[in-house]
């Protein structure tokens, strides 16, 4: 896939704009501001903020999070060029399992080679994370990708 030119890596200044999504999205937003800031990135629109993933690393395992896309940007192909964008960082950063939790997208994940993994089978530094522990309902389901390290 060729590179998407409007994902970059976000700023501080992209925060509130990256929250707003979220919070429409009704998407977990009470720890977005302790992950480090070069792990998010947006996809960015007309000079607007339409587009947003987050990266939490725990070891070579990361939690793949907050996954947004405006309403009317949806359907166009643009979250899965976010997540392509994502996973490549991954392998990059020697990453080797991708883990998430979604009440909302389970399909969409599936059809990008997510499986279902038991939470049982999290590490215990991932189960440490905040989604984990009190964002996320327990209805959520738990979707994992192994991802090939990059060539050196
Ligand atoms: C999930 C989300 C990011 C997908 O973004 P998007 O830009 O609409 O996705 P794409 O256009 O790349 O869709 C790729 C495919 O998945 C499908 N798809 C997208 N969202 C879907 C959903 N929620 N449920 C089922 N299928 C979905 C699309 O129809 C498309 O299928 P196709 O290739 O057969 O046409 C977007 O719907 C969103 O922001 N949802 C609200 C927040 C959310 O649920 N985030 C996930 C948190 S883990």
């Amino acid at each position: 896939m060729s590179p998407q030119p409007d994902i970059r890596r976000g700023r501080a200044q992209d925060l509130p704009a990256v929250l707003a999504l979220l919070e429409a999205a009704r998407l977990p937003t009470a720890d977005i501001v302790s992950i480090n800031e070069p792990q998010i990135w947006v996809l960015e629109k007309r000079g607007a903020i339409v587009g947003a993933v987050a990266l939490e690393c725990f070891g070579r395992e990361a939690l793949l999070r907050s996954l947004v896309i405006a309403p009317e940007y949806r359907k166009r192909g643009l979250g899965r060029e976010l997540v392509a964008c994502v996973e490549n960082a991954a392998r990059t950063d020697h990453i080797s399992q991708l883990v998430l939790l979604t009440e909302t997208a389970e399909h969409f994940f599936r059809s990008l080679g997510y499986g279902v993994l038991d939470r049982q089978q999290v590490s215990a530094g991932l189960q440490q994370s905040a989604e984990f522990r009190s964002l996320c309902p327990v209805s959520a389901i738990c979707l994992s990708k192994t991802i090939a390290a990059a060539l050196s």
